[in-house]
């Protein structure tokens, strides 16, 4: 089956202003997806972030690029520190940035710049001297002790223009080197933004802005789209009274949550001001990344007060439309949890960082098959050699050849299954199983069939053959399926009135070449044999039979289909 003679059918709202050439990444709505647009042609984001300062150093970068390729990435995030480009104030130094382009176009890599301007992971380490020593003109958050901390306070205005000039500098250049060739995709704002060590900032500024009336833009968006508000953050507003006018406190209740979201109110505002003065200059999406709230995590403060994590994402919304996706950065282990946070009708997702064990192989299966993600990118990418299995700080695994990492197999799948994946999202016919042994089954409802995607189980012993597994699942046809998964084994049940046994009528491995399906080997007899007791599985409706996808893969097969009683 040639799957590039498919004809999408999509209904196309663009979501970025790509008024200067229509070529340079934008967003675009099509059909049942947010998909981002790359050369006029939607793009999956086969990711990696290097490690904060990796990008500070040419010289550093030069063997990290080659691996990247081997391990398949498409797209590489490198940051850019303020201080790297404006080093004295008013002078500019684009050497870097140039010779990151330069190394990426050499690879055939895209690149998203992450801006380390005035916040990097809530401090303001990457500002330049000239802005931390002068705490005059570049006022500071301060903290409940009366003490000040190197975090550069969001209601300075003189903060505001001077990031404001940098990061326009900054995106006036990618004007001038980028807009022909288009290496760089997306912008990444700042990082990890919010305020460590006190829930909200007690400057005198902050104060009085505190002591003010909630900016009328935020009480009208609250009741506008009062009934799409996260739930967490309705019940706030509406425990305080559902009030339309009113200080912080007034309208969200005496309690550090009004504290967060003032700070988040403050951030977004801020943010939308650079966001907004950038894509003046260059117009590629903008997103945001999030720290998570961690499970020992009490109050805000003990996490950057006023990140756009889920409780505040509508403050973040409705303060900073031109960013277009507000990300999570998924250190936590329930990555599914996670992104089902994020994954909002206003918010596509896309994962910026993550793992990149076998862990972060199925993460971004997970993210691209279940939640239509835009792409994936675990941190720390210029290790890769690293990534074994399971992620270990305190033992770092022996190197392995960079191409047999289970993240570069994983994206070798993804990138040949790419045509397919980006249509199949656009129709809503994808989905995808995350398992380990907690969860070791998953039911999938997609096209005619309940798609039962369990871990791998010893077939004579019914033992678990593996601790992880994942699948990406798309419907194709009404009796028909391409699997690709690892560790996983796969069975149907149908779903629409008839009989009620799924047998299989034709399987197949093969791989993808330019879209088109190449068929491999004939998948029978031990190849989809789960279970020799027969009466037992026609008991349970079942066939016995299914796909198998061990630890070799991810692989793909394509399935047909046929139903008895
Ligand atoms: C999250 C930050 O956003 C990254 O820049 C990096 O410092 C990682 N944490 C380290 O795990």
């Amino acid at each position: 089956m040639a799957i590039c003679s498919l004809v999408i059918t999509v209904a196309h709202s663009q979501t970025s202003d790509t008024s200067s050439d229509p070529s340079i990444a934008y967003l675009e709505k099509r059909g049942a997806a947010t998909q981002l647009i790359v050369d006029g042609k939607p793009y999956l984001v086969l990711a990696g972030e290097t490690d904060n300062t990796a990008s500070s150093s040419l010289e550093y970068m030069n063997p990290v690029w080659p691996k990247l390729v081997k391990a398949n990435l498409n797209t590489v995030l490198v940051g850019i520190g303020w201080d790297w480009i404006e080093p004295v104030e008013g002078k500019y130094d684009f050497t870097l940035v140039d010779g990151i382009l330069d190394g990426a176009r050499k690879n055939h890599l895209h690149l998203i710049f992450l801006w380390f301007g005035s916040w990097k992971n809530g401090l303001s380490s990457f500002a330049p001297d000239w802005v931390k020593a002068d705490q005059q003109r570049f006022p500071r958050s301060l903290l409940k002790n009366g003490k000040s901390v190197e975090v550069l306070s969001t209601l300075s205005d003189a903060n505001l223009q001077a990031d404001t000039r940098a990061y326009t500098a900054f995106m006036e250049h990618l004007q001038k080197v980028d807009s022909k060739k288009h290496t760089v995709v997306m912008m990444q704002l700042e990082n990890e933004v919010g305020l460590i060590g006190d829930s909200r900032d007690r400057s005198a500024a902050a104060n009085a802005a505190f002591a003010q009336p909630v900016p009328v833009e935020l009480t009208d968006y609250l009741q506008k789209n009062k009934e799409t508000l996260w739930p967490d953050l309705r019940t706030l507003w509406e425990t305080a009274g559902a009030k339309t006018a009113g200080t912080w406190t007034d309208v969200f209740g005496n309690s550090t949550a009004a504290d967060e979201i003032f700070q988040a109110w403050n951030y977004a505002r801020y943010m939308n001001h650079l966001a907004e003065a950038g894509k003046a200059e260059y117009p590629v999406p903008v997103f945001s990344n999030t720290w998570l709230v961690q499970p020992t995590d009490k109050e805000p403060g003990d996490y950057p007060s006023g990140c756009p994590e889920p409780l505040v994402i509508d403050i973040w919304k409705a303060g900073a439309p031109a960013i277009d996706i507000n990300a999570p950065d998924v250190h936590l282990p329930n990555f599914s949890f996670w992104a089902s946070q994020f994954q909002r009708a206003n918010n596509p997702l896309f994962v910026p960082e993550s793992s990149g064990d076998a862990g972060g192989a199925a993460n971004a299966f997970y993210g691209i098959g279940q939640y239509a993600g835009i792409g994936y990118s675990p941190f720390g990418v210029n290790r890769v050699e690293n990534w074994g299995e399971v992620r270990s700080v305190s033992n770092m695994p022996a190197p392995t050849a960079v191409e047999n990492v289970p993240l570069a197999k994983a994206y070798a799948m993804l990138a040949q299954m790419t045509p397919l994946i980006l249509d199949a999202q656009t129709k809503g016919t994808i989905r995808a199983a995350w398992l380990n042994t907690q969860q070791s089954t998953n039911d999938i409802s997609v096209g005619n069939y309940v798609v039962h995607v369990d871990l791998l189980r010893n077939r004579r012993s019914g033992a678990l053959a593996a601790s992880l597994g994942f699948a990406i699942v798309i419907s194709t046809g009404p009796d028909e399926y391409f699997v690709s998964g690892r560790n996983v084994q796969v069975t149907f049940s149908p779903n629409t009135p008839g009989p009620e046994i799924a047998g299989i009528a034709d399987a197949e491995t093969g791989r993808f070449v330019k879209g088109e399906w190449i068929p491999g080997r004939k998948m029978n007899g031990d190849d989809i044999l789960l279970d020799y007791n027969q009466a037992e599985a026609a008991a349970n409706n079942q066939s016995g039979s299914g796909l198998m996808f061990g630890a070799d893969g991810p692989t793909v097969q394509r399935v047909k289909l046929y139903r008895y009683q």
